[in-house]
């Protein structure tokens, strides 16, 4: 619940328009503990501009052959300033810390449950990639800008302070001088450098040119290996990382050259300050002490260094806000599906009517014509027709994935636009298109999303699915002992379902589906052949999951039609045909024509 209310609390709080807003408004309930590490590190960071007002001091006792006891004071005070850093950098590194990690958990589990709530359409439209890299890589630039800009700011902001005002205090007349040289120096020094960032990019570009090299030629090794291109996948790639390192070595140059050249004009700023301070103390047209010559040329240095700093994090801050907009898109995406504040329902009967439903994805086609079918509860439709005759589509408008255009879809005799669509889903079966398993073993991927389910139930889904040889696989000593069965719940299948035939995929996707006992089942066969032995036992398999419930089944496989009670023929978003395999043979058109070309 805290979570849930602190997502939606993110979902109010992000806005595209306004990333540093934005972030300062995540930062909000962090308030209290980054209070505390800023004033920590007030403190850990202020040997900074506090030790040269000390070494100017004790350069003046030189000076002045002053006496031992306050160089021993000045001595003391100083070793008690840096034995504080140790304590309070410690306090200032927690608390950003916590502060940093709790924001990125909050962002990432708020951008997660954003995810869940977005409709099917969202997700068609977005790859799983971009989804990814929001979650992954624009919550990290977030967690790098924090981590990197603040204490840089925080050390920029208190050294300037501190600077100005012991200047101030000391020497007056040298507060002018820095307010004019120092942002002049920096930015010289930033110019400098800046020649260099071209390059950089340039660089930056090869790199990431060639790691989507890397990806497509890893996807692609089954194709490449499989016409004998070995060779030419290898030369493309060592081209590429050719480019790498040309870009690479050119960088070093650059980067090297303008180093040096930025150090160089560097320290010579510096000098002239202190020459400039020097002159003017022998001359006396400032009056400062030996002392203050350090003082100021100390303090010309590490000023201009904080600016440069300051400059150089820009690009991460740069970055972190390009995130924050990143992530604001999918906190401000309006494509969500709408739940909130519609009945929720305990049973299902499974009664399903379509009643003059026309659907129309957003490029405009049509997808589905006036669609009019009412399925009794238990009833087993098969859909049938030519591909892209709308079967995907009509199975999505069941499961409330996209919404009729008009006319009306109703469960039970009720209209599902007002049915909170997840509790009429956990009613709900589904085996898609592409059976889906993740990383996992066969247990956890039965079982998917159902707590508390025991193994003999496990077991009898997948002895009504015809999967037990899924199991097979796991002991050479099959399942007949105890044991051997557990283990063989516990073999690991990957996450494309990798170490299993498209048949057993099939077979443990239908598993799931016994598992969940649903009152109605939503089947999207593929549309991939299978040996002839592989489709009896699918065929098998689905007729225990008929058995009793409602089924919508876009098939492929007159073994499937047939298991059927009623064909609903589909061409071009329309139900041209319908009726059971017998009257439709008897009609003698469309259907009785596919029937007679598969049994050819
Ligand atoms: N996300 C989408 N955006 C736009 N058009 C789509 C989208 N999905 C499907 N379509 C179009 O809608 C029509 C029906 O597609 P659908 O997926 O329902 O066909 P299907 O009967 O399931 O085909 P198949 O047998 O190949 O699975 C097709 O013309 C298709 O091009
Ligand atoms: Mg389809």
């Amino acid at each position: 619940m805290g979570s849930f209310s602190r997502s939606s609390a993110i979902e109010r709080d992000v806005v595209k328009a306004e990333p540093l807003r934005s972030f300062l408004r995540l930062l909000r309930p962090h308030r209290g503990r980054l209070s505390l590490a800023t004033c920590a590190f007030l403190i850990k960071d202020s040997p900074a501009w506090v030790l040269p007002p000390l070494t100017a001091a004790i350069i003046d006792l030189v000076v002045q052959r002053g006496a031992l006891h306050t160089l021993w004071m000045y001595a003391g005070f100083t070793i008690l300033l840096l034995a504080l850093n140790y304590p309070f950098h410690m306090i200032f590194v927690r608390g950003s810390s916590r502060a940093t990690r709790s924001l990125a958990v909050d962002v990432r589990n708020a951008l997660t449950e954003r995810m869940q709530r977005l409709s099917i359409g969202f997700h068609n439209r977005h790859s799983a990639s971009i989804v990814q890299s929001k979650v992954v890589r624009d919550v990290e630039n977030l967690e790098l800008m924090m981590q990197q800009a603040l204490p840089t700011l925080l050390s920029t902001t208190f050294t300037l302070i501190g600077a100005v005002v012991i200047t101030a205090v000391a020497v007056p007349a040298f507060v002018g001088v820095f307010v004019v040289t120092v942002p002049v120096a920096a930015l010289l020094v930033r110019w400098i450098r800046s020649r260099a960032i071209l390059q950089n990019e340039t660089f930056r570009h090869e790199v990431e040119k060639f790691s989507t090299g890397i990806g497509e030629m890893a996807a692609m090794i089954p194709l490449t290996r499989g016409h004998g291109l070995e060779s030419v996948a290898a030369r493309r790639v060592a081209g590429q990382a050719e480019s790498v390192s040309i870009a690479g070595q050119q960088l070093d140059a650059l980067n090297g050259r303008f180093g040096a050249f930025s150090w160089v004009s560097y320290q010579v700023l510096g000098v002239a300050c202190l020459v400039g301070a020097a002159a003017a103390s022998i001359t006396q047209v400032i009056p400062i002490t030996p002392g203050q010559v350090v003082l100021l040329s100390t303090y010309f240095t590490i000023l201009t260094g904080g600016i440069v700093n300051l400059l150089n994090v820009a690009p991460v801050m740069t970055r972190g806000l390009e995130s924050m907009r990143s992530i604001a898109e999918i906190m401000e995406e309006p494509d969500i599906e709408v739940n909130e504040n519609r009945t929720s329902v305990d049973t299902v009967a499974g009664g399903i009517e379509l009643r003059n439903v026309n659907f129309s994805f957003p490029d405009g086609q049509p997808a589905l014509l006036d669609i009019s079918l009412v399925i009794g509860v238990g009833e087993t439709i098969a859909l049938v027709g030519p591909s892209g005759s709308g079967k995907s589509t009509l199975l999505n408008l069941v499961l409330g994935f996209v919404r009729p255009g008009s006319g009306q879809v109703l469960l039970d005799g009720i209209d599902m636009n007002t049915l909170d669509m997840r509790s009429v889903r956990s009613h709900v079966s589904v085996v898609p298109q592409e059976s889906i398993l993740f990383e996992g073993s066969i247990r956890d991927n039965v079982a998917y999303g159902l707590s508390g389910v025991s193994d003999a139930r496990i077991l009898d889904a997948l002895r009504g699915a015809n999967a037990l040889d899924v199991l097979d696989r796991a002991g050479q000593d099959g399942y007949s002992s105890a044991a051997a069965v557990n283990r063989g719940l516990d073999t690991i299948v990957g996450d494309r379902g990798s170490g299993l035939s498209g048949g057993q995929r099939q077979r443990l996707a239908i598993a799931r589906a016994l598992v969940r006992d649903p009152r109605i089942l939503i089947l999207d066969e593929p549309t991939s052949a299978l040996d002839a032995a592989s489709e009896d036992k699918v065929t098998d398999a689905l007729k225990t999951l008929f058995r009793d419930r409602t089924t919508l089944i876009a098939a492929h496989r007159l073994s499937t039609i047939r298991s059927a009670d009623r064909i609903a023929f589909l061409d071009g978003g329309r139900i041209v045909e319908l009726g059971s395999h017998d009257e439709l043979m008897a009609l003698g058109e469309r259907y009785a024509h596919i029937v007679g070309q598969q049994n050819r």
